[in-house]
């Protein structure tokens, strides 16, 4: 298969659900906090936040949630209305086009409700800097006219709170971040996490899974509940369809290696990234920017969101000369260390 951009970022996140997985995904989707596993860190400090806003009786602060895809920025964002009490209203960067798309979503917000303003580094400049005085004054100035005769009109919002989702921290403005009183990085999931995460799921999905399985599968979820989730859900497919239903260690082993899902949980754009590294620049150490343009990526891209689970389990490290395979990237993958490398390795 030709990896376009568009396939290389998906099949390595496994994103893009269809909708009818989609569906599914969202019906096993935390519905409460005490459903919302891991992330422990993140979880205390919105928890402060949140008591405190409600003690005080004032809005919450505006929470930035980033992180690679699938980890949860969404479901939390909805989490945090359910703690709250107060509606969400769910939109993208991309989607507001105009300032006045802005200003007719928040002048109907009720106060205290949160606005999920997911991709929020797309957002364009002109909505950008209109966003500021919204999140600083509950305010919008709004311009009336044009030339000599243009006025600016303060109109008055009510107290809202804006929680953010970006995959790609480094594309956000630093005036932009710096309105977030809460920025936040949601981490990959432990195995024991996505266990549990798994185990739960399965529950509600009314589908057997044998203990060995479950372990064997929260191993290969790439540290992600959506790339577990939708693992399950393929795997109890061909256990349908090939078994009595049951998830048993053979039907996953079967079902994995049908997905090309390796033992470490990488899939093909994981492993490309990785060979690439490998076989055209010996292992590296090479600069971001190469690897960027031998994979026909940008720099970002390669950065947020196809490194860092691969840097995570240790099969890529970051030298001030560049980017290097490890002695178990290069082990994974079968492959032999180059001599010039085994010293900087060993
Ligand atoms: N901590 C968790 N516990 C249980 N399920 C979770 C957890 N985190 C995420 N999920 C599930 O994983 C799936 C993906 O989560 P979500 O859509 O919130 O991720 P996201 O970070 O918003 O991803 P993206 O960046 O792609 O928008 C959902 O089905 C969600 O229910
Ligand atoms: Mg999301």
């Amino acid at each position: 298969m030709k990896h376009t951009k568009k396939n290389l970022v998906e099949d390595a996140v496994t994103a893009s659900p269809t909708p009818e997985e989609e569906k599914l995904l969202t019906s096993l989707r935390a519905a409460s906090w005490d459903e919302f596993h891991g992330q422990k860190k993140l979880k205390e400090t919105l928890r402060i936040s949140i008591t405190a806003a409600k003690k005080r009786k004032e809005p919450l602060e505006h929470i930035l949630l980033y992180g690679p895809p699938g980890l949860g920025k969404t479901t939390m964002a909805h989490l945090i209305g359910r703690e709250l009490g107060v509606n969400v209203r769910v939109t993208s960067g991309p989607a507001i086009e105009r300032a006045g798309d802005l200003a007719s979503i928040l002048t109907n917000l009720e106060p205290h409700d949160i606005l999920f303003i997911d991709e929020i580094h797309r957002l364009n400049k002109v909505v950008e800097e209109t966003i500021y005085p919204a999140m600083e004054d509950f305010a919008l100035d709004i311009i009336i006219g044009k030339g000599p005769s243009a006025r600016t009109l303060r109109l008055d919002l009510p107290p809202f709170t804006i929680v953010g989702a970006t995959t790609r921290i480094g594309l956000l403005s630093n005036p932009l971040r710096d309105r977030f009183g809460v920025v936040s990085r949601l981490a990959f999931y432990e195995p024991e996490e996505l266990k549990y995460i798994l185990q739960q799921a399965a529950i509600k999905l009314k589908t057997k899974i044998h203990p060995s399985a479950l372990t064997e599968l929260s191993r290969r979820g790439r540290g992600t509940p959506r790339v577990a989730l939708r693992l399950l859900k393929r795997v109890r497919d061909v256990a349908q369809v090939e078994g009595i239903g049951d998830i048993t260690e053979a039907i996953l082993a079967r079902s994995l290696s049908i997905l090309e899902v390796d033992s470490m949980g990488l899939d093909s754009s994981d492993r490309r990234l990785l060979s690439t590294i490998i076989d055209k620049f010996a292992g590296g150490p090479v600069g971001i920017e190469t690897i960027a343009s031998a994979l026909s990526e940008d720099i970002g891209t390669v950065e947020e969101v196809l490194e860092p689970y691969i840097m995570q389990i240790g099969f890529l490290k970051r030298t001030p000369r560049g980017r290097v395979v490890t002695a178990s990237g290069f082990a994974h993958l079968g492959k032999a260390i180059p001599k010039r490398l085994q010293e900087e390795l060993f």
